[in-house]
C-alpha cells in the first residue's frame, strides 16, 4: 500500500487528541515524508454536537466506532476511545482483520491485550502502532523498537503520569496537601473527574509495561506490575526528603535481571540534583540504560492535544511510508510474558518517617530494631516537636534487599512509643 497518493484515515474518539489530530491534518495533510497526503474518511465519537474547538460537519460521520473501521472507506483506523476493553478493543479487532492498519493512543489496551493483538496485526501483515501511549508527544516508543535494538536494554525508568508529576510539584511549592491539590487540578482540568487511574499509579503501570515489553522482547505483563499510587503521600514527607536532599517523584521503573524482569511504578526519593528530581510540572521523563550504549535521557510532554497528535501521526507518517517491523520488538508469535522477579528482592535503600512519642530511649528503640533486621543508617533527622502529638524522626537507610528493610520496618511499627505507622518511601534506583 505504500506509495498510495492519498491515504484515508478514520478517527474514532475526538477528545484533545483527536481535536489536535484534525487540526494537524487540516494544517498539513502532507506531513508524511514521501508518503502521501492524508483525508480524514470519517469520524466518530461519543457525541457528535458537543461543542469542539475543531468543525467536523463536514466529515463523514460514524455512529459506531467499530464500522468506521470496517468501512472500505478507511485505509488506516486511528483508535482515540481509550480503555482496555469494550469498544475501543472491538474496532481495533475489527480494523486488523480487514488488514487494516491501526494507529492508537490507548496505553490500556496496548499493555493488558498486546500480544494477542500483535499476533493479528502480524498475522493480517497490518501495523498496530502506539507511539502516543507512552509519554504522549515524546517518542519513547520509537526509541525502543528501532533505536535501541543494536543494544540489549537492562532498565527502563521515569515519569511517566504527568498528572501526578503536576500535583507533587504542587504540593512542594504551595505545602498543602495531596485532596486539595488534587481537587485544584481537576477544576483546572489537569486531571481527570476519576483521577484513579492517574494518581493510583495504574497510568504509569500501563506505560511501563508496554516500555518494558519493548525493551526486553517479551509480551507486555501489566497484571505483573507492583503498583503504588501517589495519594498517600503527605506535605511532611515532602519537606523532610527536600531536608535531606531528595525530592519524591513517582517513579515507574523495569529492570531486566538473569531472572527475569520486574516492574514497578511507586513513589521514590530522587536527589535534587538528579535530572527526574529536575523534570516539573507535567513533564514527562525517561531514563534508559542499555549495556554498551550506557545511559540515555529524554524528557519533554507526556500529554496534551498538539504533541500527543503529533505522536499519532508519526505513526500514520510510517504507515504511509511503508516502515515494517514487529508490533514488538520480536515477533508476535515469540513474544512470551516475562518471568516475574519480586521487588523485595532487589537492593536498594529506603527513607522511613516516624512520629513517636516524646519518651526516653525512644531512639535507643528504634535503632535497636533497625540493628536486629540487619539495616544500616545512612543518615537519621529527629525534627523538635511542632506541638503535643509526637516527635517526628527521619532516617535513610544505606543499601539492603527491600525485604530486609520491610523487616526493619515491621519491627519499628511493633514498637510502643509509635504514634502512627511508619512511612517507608523507597529512595530512587535509577
Ligand atoms: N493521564 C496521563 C498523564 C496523560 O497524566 O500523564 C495521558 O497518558
Amino acid at each position: 500500500m505504500a506509495g498510495k497518493a492519498h491515504w484515508r484515515i478514520g478517527i474514532a474518539g475526538l477528545g484533545n487528541v483527536g481535536g489536535g489530530l484534525l487540526n494537524l491534518i487540516s494544517e498539513r495533510p502532507g506531513f508524511a515524508p514521501a508518503g502521501g497526503r492524508a483525508v480524514i474518511s470519517g469520524v466518530s465519537a461519543r457525541s457528535r454536537s458537543r461543542p469542539r474547538s475543531v468543525d467536523i460537519s463536514n466529515l463523514p460521520w460514524f455512529d459506531d466506532p467499530v464500522a468506521l473501521a470496517a468501512s472500505p472507506d478507511t485505509d488506516i483506523f486511528v483508535e482515540l476511545i481509550g480503555g482496555s476493553d469494550g469498544t475501543a478493543k472491538v474496532a481495533v479487532e475489527t480494523a486488523l482483520k480487514a488488514g487494516k492498519p491501526v494507529v492508537t493512543a490507548n496505553k490500556a489496551l496496548i499493555a493488558e491485550h498486546g500480544a494477542e493483538l500483535a499476533a493479528l496485526a502480524e498475522a493480517k501483515g497490518a501495523p498496530l502502532l502506539f507511539e502516543a501511549a507512552v509519554m504522549g508527544g515524546t517518542p519513547a516508543v520509537k526509541m525502543l523498537r528501532e533505536a535501541m535494538v543494536g543494544d540489549q536494554v537492562e532498565q527502563v525508568a521515569g515519569i511517566l503520569n504527568g498528572t501526578c508529576n503536576y500535583i507533587l510539584t504542587e504540593m512542594e511549592a504551595s505545602g498543602r496537601p495531596f485532596a486539595d491539590v488534587l481537587a485544584e487540578a481537576q477544576r483546572l482540568g489537569y486531571a481527570e473527574a476519576d483521577p484513579t487511574m492517574d494518581v493510583g499509579g495504574f497510568d504509569a503501570a500501563h506505560k511501563i509495561s508496554i516500555l518494558a515489553a519493548l525493551a526486553f522482547g517479551c509480551a507486555p505483563t501489566y497484571a505483573a506490575a507492583e503498583i503504588e499510587g501517589i495519594d498517600a503521600i503527605e506535605p511532611i514527607d515532602i519537606r523532610l526528603a527536600k531536608d535531606l536532599g531528595y525530592r519524591i517523584k513517582l517513579v515507574a521503573s523495569a529492570v531486566r535481571s538473569a531472572e527475569g524482569v520486574s516492574v514497578t511504578v511507586h513513589p521514590a526519593l530522587a536527589p535534587l540534583s538528579h535530572p527526574l528530581a529536575q523534570t516539573g510540572g507535567a513533564l514527562n521523563a525517561l531514563f534508559i540504560q542499555g549495556r554498551t550504549i550506557g545511559r540515555i535521557f529524554i524528557q519533554g510532554p507526556g500529554a496534551g492535544s498538539g504533541p500527543t497528535a503529533a505522536a499519532v501521526a508519526a505513526d500514520i507518517a510510517d504507515v504511509m511510508t511503508g516502515a515494517r517491523r514487529p508490533v514488538f520488538q520480536a515477533p508476535a508469535s515469540t513474544l512470551k510474558p516475562f518471568a516475574r522477579v519480586d521487588a523485595r528482592l532487589a537492593v536498594g535503600r529506603a527513607y522511613v518517617r516516624l512520629l513517636v512519642r516524646d519518651e526516653p530511649g525512644v531512639i535507643a528503640a528504634v535503632t535497636e530494631a533497625l540493628a536486629e533486621a540487619g539495616v544500616s543508617i545512612d543518615s537519621f533527622l529527629q525534627k523538635p516537636v511542632e506541638d503535643a502529638g509526637g516527635v517526628p524522626i527521619v532516617l535513610t537507610t544505606h543499601v539492603a534487599p527491600e525485604e530486609v528493610i520491610l523487616g526493619a520496618v515491621r519491627r519499628i511499627a511493633s514498637l510502643s512509643a509509635l504514634i502512627e505507622s511508619p512511612r517507608m518511601i523507597r529512595i530512587a534506583r535509577i
